[in-house]
């Protein structure tokens, strides 16, 4: 698919969105006003907006490769600060997916350039669980199992940051998810996983890693 054919699909979903809702684009012009923040990585085969059904203007979105949140990251802090200081969204759902190329890249320890340093801290999440890893019957439920490991740190990692904390103290209703979507089924599962305030940081991450565990044992 050339270029000249992506401008072409653009007029056309231009055109039947206005048809549908004559007033749509210019309603989102004077404001968006999103509930949720999507916190997803890069992957092509893992589209926000089309696997929630949310139309533009409602959820807000971050995506990197293996969706990671790290705390020298001004890239994706700055999209947490505006999401939860501007826009005042009530949920942040960060979703990891099965099949994660960074997160394999990060458990097979192969020599990928750059991207290794991106991606370390999933390598080092990987040995604290190698027994658990090691555990699974094959490289796919190995791999699958990282993934679902890595959201529920991200979650964590995400709810110790000041921005977070400080949102929590101010009294500001907000909750973060952690999510899995399978790209063999299309479906995106809740890893419960999900802290809504300061005290829960530590149990409700305990918990889910417990219920990780348990549900291979
Ligand atoms: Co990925």
């Amino acid at each position: 698919m050339g270029l000249e054919e992506l401008f072409e699909n653009n007029r056309k979903w231009a055109d039947n969105v206005r048809a549908e809702d004559p007033h749509f684009f210019e309603s989102l012009v004077h404001q968006q006003a999103p509930r949720y923040l999507w916190i997803g990585c890069s992957d092509s085969r893992v589209p926000a907006n089309e696997i929630i059904g949310l139309k533009p203007g409602e959820v807000f979105v971050h995506r990197n490769v293996a969706n990671l949140v790290m705390h020298t990251d001004f890239n994706c802090l700055s999209v947490v600060q505006y999401a939860v200081e501007v826009l005042h969204v009530e949920d942040i759902l960060i979703t990891g997916h099965y099949g994660c190329g960074g997160v394999q890249a990060a458990l097979v320890q192969r020599d990928m350039g750059l991207i290794d340093n991106w991606l370390h801290s999933v390598s080092v999440l990987a040995k604290k669980h190698r027994a658990f890893l090691e555990a699974a019957p094959s490289v796919t439920d190995q791999l699958d199992r990282l993934c679902e490991l890595n959201v529920i740190e991200q979650v964590r990692i995400l709810c110790e940051n000041a921005l977070i904390r400080h949102a929590w103290l101010r009294g500001q209703r907000l909750s973060v998810h952690g999510c899995i979507y399978g790209l063999r089924d299309g479906r995106l599962h809740d890893l419960g996983a999900t802290i809504s305030s300061l005290d829960e940081i530590e149990p409700h991450s305990e918990r889910a890693l417990h219920a990780l565990i348990e549900r291979f044992e």
